[in-house]
C-alpha cells in the first residue's frame, strides 16, 4: 500500500502539501515539516510588489490593497532586506536540504513586467510555480471579464517564461468558477488550488473600529472547497488541489474522495505545529488499510465515480423541511 501521488507531474510521497505562508519561508521550519513527512511544500509568496520594489522602488506604506494582515509590513520589510535574490536563495537552500518537491509562490495582481522573474525561479531549482492571483474586485468601473482576462494574461505570460509546471491559486469570488478554471487551464495552468483564504476584516464594537481578525481558518470552511473540488474534478483533467479548513486526516480523505489530487494545509501547522502532518498522513494510511485501498488513485474521485450526476454538488437550497426538523433546540449560551 502506498500514499504516493502525483501533482503537476511531480511525484509526492503523500498527498499532504504545506501551503504558502511565512512558516514555509524559514528553512528550519521547512526541515521540521520534512522530518514529519510532508509530501511537498509551497514556499512563502514572493509578492509582485516586492519584485517591482526590488526592481524599481520601495512600495508605498499606504498601498493597502493586500489580502493578508502581515502583507504590507512584510512586503516593505522584505523589499528592503530580502528581495528577489534572497527568495532565490531560499529555493536553493530548500532544494539542497529536502527531497520533496518545492513549489515557489508568487502573489500577483497584474500581468506586468515582473513576470520574467519566473525564469530566475526556475533556474534556482523550483519544481513548479504557484501563482497566487489575488485581484481585489472592489472597483465598480472594472468588469468581471476584464478581471478574468488579467488572470488569464498572467498565466499566459508566466507559462511562456518557464518549462516547469505552473499552478494557480484562486479565491471563490467568481461568477462562474468552471468557466474561469477552463480558461486558466487553456492558458497553460497545470493545476488549480481551491481556495485561497483571504483576510476577513472584523469590527471591535467597543473601540468602534476595524480590527485584526483571526487569520486562521476553521475546519467547517472546508465544505466550500469540497463542493467545488467535487464539481470541477468531474469536468477537468487539470490537477485540482484542495486548500482551506483541512485540519485532520478525514478532511483530507473527503477532498480526495471528491477528486482532489492533493491537499494543502496551513492553519493547522500554525496552531498545532508540524506534528499535524504525520497525524494526517498516518490517519489516511489507517483509513486506507481499513477500506482496502492500495493507492490514492484507488479512491480519488470515487464519490463522483459512484454517483451518476453532479446534482448533489450543485444543489443550493434546502428544499425539504425535514432538514430543519432534524435540528433540536439547545439551551442558548451567551458566548455563541
Ligand atoms: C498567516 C498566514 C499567512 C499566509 N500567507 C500566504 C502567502 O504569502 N501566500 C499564499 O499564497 N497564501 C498565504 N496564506 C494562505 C494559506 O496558504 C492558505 O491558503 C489559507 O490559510 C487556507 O488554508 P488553511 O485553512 O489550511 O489555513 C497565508 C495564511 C496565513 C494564515
Amino acid at each position: 500500500m502506498s500514499l504516493e501521488t502525483s501533482y503537476l507531474g511531480l511525484k509526492l510521497k503523500n498527498p499532504v502539501i504545506a501551503g504558502s505562508s511565512s512558516l514555509t519561508g524559514k528553512i528550519e521550519k521547512i526541515q521540521e515539516m520534512a522530518d514529519h513527512g510532508i509530501g511537498g511544500i509551497v514556499l512563502k509568496s514572493l509578492y509582485e510588489e516586492q519584485i517591482m520594489a526590488d526592481l524599481e522602488k520601495l512600495i508605498e506604506q499606504e498601498e493597502m490593497y493586500f489580502w493578508y494582515p502581515e502583507a504590507t509590513e512584510y512586503v516593505n520589510q522584505l523589499a528592503k532586506n530580502e528581495g528577489i535574490s534572497q527568495y532565490l536563495q531560499l529555493i536553493r537552500e530548500t532544494k539542497k536540504a529536502c527531497q520533496m518537491p518545492v513549489i515557489a509562490s508568487i502573489n500577483c495582481i497584474t500581468a506586468g513586467a515582473w513576470t520574467h522573474i519566473a525564469k530566475n525561479i526556475e533556474d534556482a531549482g523550483a519544481d513548479a510555480i504557484e501563482l497566487n492571483i489575488a485581484i481585489f474586485p472592489a472597483n465598480q468601473t472594472v468588469t468581471s471579464l476584464e478581471i478574468e482576462n488579467e488572470y488569464i494574461q498572467i498565466v499566459h505570460k508566466v507559462v511562456n517564461e518557464v518549462k516547469i509546471p505552473v499552478s494557480v491559486k484562486i479565491g471563490f469570488y467568481f461568477t462562474n468558477l468552471p468557466a474561469i478554471v477552463s480558461h486558466l487551464s487553456e492558458a497553460g495552468a497545470k493545476g488549480i488550488v481551491l481556495f485561497n483564504r483571504f483576510y476577513r476584516p472584523d469590527i471591535d464594537i467597543n473601540k468602534i473600529e476595524l480590527t485584526t481578525p483571526n487569520v486562521f481558518s476553521a475546519s467547517e470552511e472546508s465544505a466550500i472547497t469540497l463542493r467545488w473540488i467535487g464539481l470541477l474534478s468531474e469536468k477537468f483533467t487539470t490537477n485540482i488541489i484542495a486548500s482551506t479548513g483541512i485540519y485532520r486526516y478525514d478532511h483530507a480523505v473527503k477532498q480526495i474522495l471528491a477528486g482532489a489530487n492533493a491537499v494543502q494545509i496551513c492553519s493547522v501547522l500554525y496552531k498545532y505545529g508540524s506534528k499535524a502532518i504525520s497525524q494526517i498522513t498516518d490517519g489516511i494510511d489507517i483509513w486506507m488499510k481499513e477500506k482496502g485501498f492500495k493507492s490514492i488513485e484507488d479512491f480519488r474521485g470515487l464519490v463522483n465515480r459512484k454517483s451518476v450526476n453532479t446534482m448533489q454538488w450543485e444543489r443550493i437550497h434546502f428544499m425539504m423541511r425535514s432538514n430543519e426538523q432534524m435540528v433540536k433546540p439547545v439551551k442558548w449560551q451567551a458566548d455563541e
